[in-house]
């Protein structure tokens, strides 16, 4: 199986809800957008709470879901929603994607490896028009987390750290081992602390001890850590705005001295918490880019000649964002120019 064109899938996942999956899927592809990639979105979650982040839900692009149904149940090519933002494209989710979901217990009871199969197609046909793929996991529906991890070549995992989230991690280690017959490129990108607070480190540091446990010693746990700020995070979802467009919103709001001297305050963002997180977010897709070309560039050496190094070859040019620009690429960086300058 030609895997080439997967190279840069990114399965954003946990078996536990409500630990950052969407709000990282949403983020790390939005700043990669505004940093001049291609990025390719995917809501395989019944709740379409991917638009909420994005601010399409119930707009006339919000079809809940229904032509990703359709094309995981008929084959047809995906058809993401173009330039959610510049360069951000996505395939959205929802409720119409619950019979789709059922649809694939029922294969999968027929056929196991074809159910795990089904997004392998459809993604394999899509990604190879993107830099990056990232698919936005539900925290139930296991034939549709399976899909998206035997489609994946990369894993990255949000865990809070919190003691329940332990169980969680161990559910999503046997959730990766029942596809690795099917896919062995699959690879762990990361694991993400999201929601700590600031300051807490024996909290981190256990958490990390718990990944080593859990996933192997080996298990990579980011650098970056997403803090908890939950004042900007839900004015962030509330305005339908990714993390650093509400920091954009926030800096060109009136200070308080301004408003003060008679600038009205209106009723813009004020959560000035989200600098902090927008940095965070930062780092983490600087983070993830160092990741994958560090990979790709050893791949790429080891590997020479091999099937994948078409994928690599696209990759490795993707991964350095400064060296393309200098060469005034016909991608322009968008609304962050200092985005992933780190990577
Ligand atoms: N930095 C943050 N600090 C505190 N709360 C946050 C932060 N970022 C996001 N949240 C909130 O945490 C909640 C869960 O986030 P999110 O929806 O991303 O998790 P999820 O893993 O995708 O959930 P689900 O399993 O339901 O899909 C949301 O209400 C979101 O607003
Ligand atoms: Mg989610």
């Amino acid at each position: 199986m030609d895997r080439a064109g997967l190279s840069r899938v990114i399965a954003v996942i946990n078996v536990k809800g409500g630990v950052g999956k969407t709000t990282v899927a949403a983020n790390l592809g939005g700043l990669l957008a505004a940093s001049g990639y291609r990025v390719l979105l995917v809501d395989l979650d019944p709740q379409g709470n991917l638009g909420e982040e994005l601010g399409y839900s119930g707009t006339e692009v919000d079809d809940g879901g229904r032509a990703l149904a359709l094309s995981m149940t008929t084959g047809a090519p995906l058809s993401p929603v173009p330039d959610v933002r510049p360069g951000l494209d996505v395939v959205t989710g929802g409720p119409e994607l619950d019979p789709a979901a059922a649809h694939l217990v029922l294969a999968a009871q027929a056929d196991p490896q074809a159910a795990k199969r089904s997004l392998i197609g459809l993604l394999g046909e899509t990604a190879p028009d993107y830099d990056v793929v990232l698919l936005d996991c539900p925290p139930g529906q296991e034939p549709l987390q399976q899909a998206a991890l035997a489609a994946a070549r990369w894993a990255l995992i949000p865990v809070k750290t919190d003691a329940s989230s332990r169980k969680g991690l161990r559910d999503v280690a046997r959730r990766l081992d029942t596809v690795l017959d099917l896919n062995p490129d699959l690879d762990l990108l990361g694991v993400l602390l999201f929601g700590v607070n600031r300051g807490a480190h024996r909290v981190i540091e256990s958490a990390r001890a718990a990944v080593a446990e859990d996933l192997g010693d080996d298990a990579p746990v980011l650098r970056t850590t997403i803090r908890h700020v939950e004042a900007a995070a839900q004015e962030a979802r509330d305005r339908g705005l990714l993390v650093h467009e509400l920091e954009e919103a926030v800096m060109a709001a009136p200070a308080w001295w301004q408003i003060r001297r008679g600038t009205p305050a209106g009723d813009g963002p004020r959560s000035r918490s989200v600098l902090g997180l927008a940095e965070d977010f930062q780092a983490l897709g600087s983070e993830v880019i160092e990741r994958i070309g560090a990979a790709e560039q050893a791949e790429e050496s080891a590997g020479a000649g091999d099937g994948r190094a078409a994928g690599v070859d696209r990759g490795a040019a993707a991964v350095d964002l400064s060296a393309r620009e200098e060469q005034g690429g016909d991608r322009q960086r968008r609304t962050r120019p200092d985005v992933l300058q780190g990577a």
